[in-house]
């Protein structure tokens, strides 16, 4: 079998290449281990920068997004007993984040590719890639049906995540690996229960970080810092909601609760791998980068690495192989701001087990400073918001 692109995974990452590549006429194979089911039901992030909305429906794929989006124009940060306003469009002139679920963009764009012809192949299993660095590598797999395919590509991306099988294909001595593992995880729940809030509470306390989220004006989302080694069921529904409201606790205003409709427990790290090229093999999304959650980066990576590698693969497949080269490098550079971003956020809002007076003090100071200095809260928003241009 010949494809002109082989992508290995079908997140959001894997799909919207194969989309975007679609939109340039070049076709493409995605294989995925999950079944479209379990892709479509997977509860992950939440939060839109400006640049993503704006490259998903010039790439025609916001009909929903429009009418179900959320567009937020600042986040609260909360600490010692006081809540503040960030207003990002103040800071920012104008700019604003949407929220809108992973998993309904996931839907989308599943919907958009069978609409289009696209071919997905959900629950295949043993997948492989081979002959990277020559012209014409390899994806290998096994379909649902228990058929073994070997794909013949004039290019490979791998976009299965952090624990795929594509960067561990790159020989070990030719990556550089920077990575940091956080002392906590998040407890994340969906709620059936309406937002209390118009806009995210990021929430510093001695007990532990909390965020209230939500994902439409009847279903709210919320996190609560855990350590990595509990297990979800430890946390009973009462216990979860008892926790969120010590956290999240403030003279004159209530926290609904309602009953959890999924439960899940994520461990946090910040990773970046490099480059995010071998041959012809291609990382994008989590199989070369993770941040931590917190500030909603990891999705808007994915997306922005995809809108850089689209027009690469094209100019590559006509012989010009400049921005394939440049690929890397280009992402890079975004990945590294939000990775500082998303460590900055973190450290700024978790408690790290064990840790002395002193860096509760200099957590509170820096709170205080995002919080009354025009200068920090603009740098915030700006970093939150997303920069200028996904591309670049
Ligand atoms: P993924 O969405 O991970 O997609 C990779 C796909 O590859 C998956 O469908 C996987 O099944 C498939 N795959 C894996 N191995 C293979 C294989 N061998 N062959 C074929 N297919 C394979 N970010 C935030 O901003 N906020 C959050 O609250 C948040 N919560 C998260 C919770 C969890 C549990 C995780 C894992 C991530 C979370 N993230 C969050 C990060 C965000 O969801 C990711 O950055 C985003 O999913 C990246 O998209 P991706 O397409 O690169 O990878
Ligand atoms: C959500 C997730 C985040 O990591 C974040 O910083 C804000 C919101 C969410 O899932 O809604």
């Amino acid at each position: 079998m010949r494809a002109e692109v082989g992508i290995v995974g079908a997140g959001p990452a894997g799909l919207l290449l194969s989309h975007l590549l679609a939109l340039r006429g070049i076709d493409s194979v995605v294989v995925e281990i999950r079944s479209r089911a379990y892709c479509e039901a997977r509860q992950r992030a939440g939060v839109l920068e400006e640049g993503t909305v704006r490259l998903l429906r010039e790439a025609g794929l916001a009909g929903r997004l429009d009418r179900l989006g959320i567009e937020h124009g600042g986040i609260y940060l909360q600490f010692a007993g006081e809540r503040h306003h960030i207003d990002f469009r103040a800071l920012t002139g104008g700019r604003t984040v949407t929220v809108y679920a992973q998993t309904e963009i996931v839907k989308d764009l599943i919907a958009q590719r069978l609409a289009d012809g696209g071919v997905v192949h959900f629950s295949a299993s043993d997948t492989s890639v081979d002959h990277l660095t020559s012209d014409r590598p390899v994806l290998r797999f096994t379909d649902a049906g228990g058929a073994r395919h070997e794909i013949s590509c004039d290019a490979i991306v791998g976009c299965d995540g952090f624990h795929g099988i594509s960067r561990a294909a790159i020989p070990v001595d030719l990556l550089t690996v920077r990575q940091r593992e956080y002392p906590y995880a998040w407890l994340g729940i969906l709620a059936d229960v309406p937002p209390s809030t118009d806009e995210l509470i990021y929430a510093h306390h001695r007990r532990g970080f909390a965020l209230h989220s939500l994902r439409s004006p009847s279903v709210s989302r919320l996190y609560l810092q855990v350590d990595p080694d509990e297990s979800i069921e430890q946390w009973p529904d009462t216990r979860i909601w008892d926790e969120l409201q010590r956290r999240f606790e403030l003279p004159g205003w209530e926290l609904k609760e309602g009953p959890a409709l999924d439960k899940g427990i994520t461990a946090m790290r910040s990773f970046v791998s490099a480059p995010m090229r071998y041959g012809r093999l291609f990382l994008a999304g989590d199989a070369a980068h993770i941040v931590p959650p917190t500030g909603a980066k990891g999705l808007n990576l994915a997306v922005a690495d995809v809108a850089v590698l689209a027009p690469a693969l094209a100019a590559l497949l006509t012989g010009d192989e400049r921005l394939a080269d440049a690929y890397s490098a280009t992402c890079l550079n975004r990945v590294w701001r939000s990775t500082h971003f998303s460590w900055w956020m973190t450290t700024m809002l978790h408690r790290t087990p064990g840790a002395d007076e002193m860096e509760a003090e200099l957590q509170l100071s820096q709170l205080r400073y995002v919080t009354s200095s025009r200068a920090a809260a603009t740098s915030l928003a700006e970093n939150y918001t997303g920069y200028s241009d996904v591309r670049g």
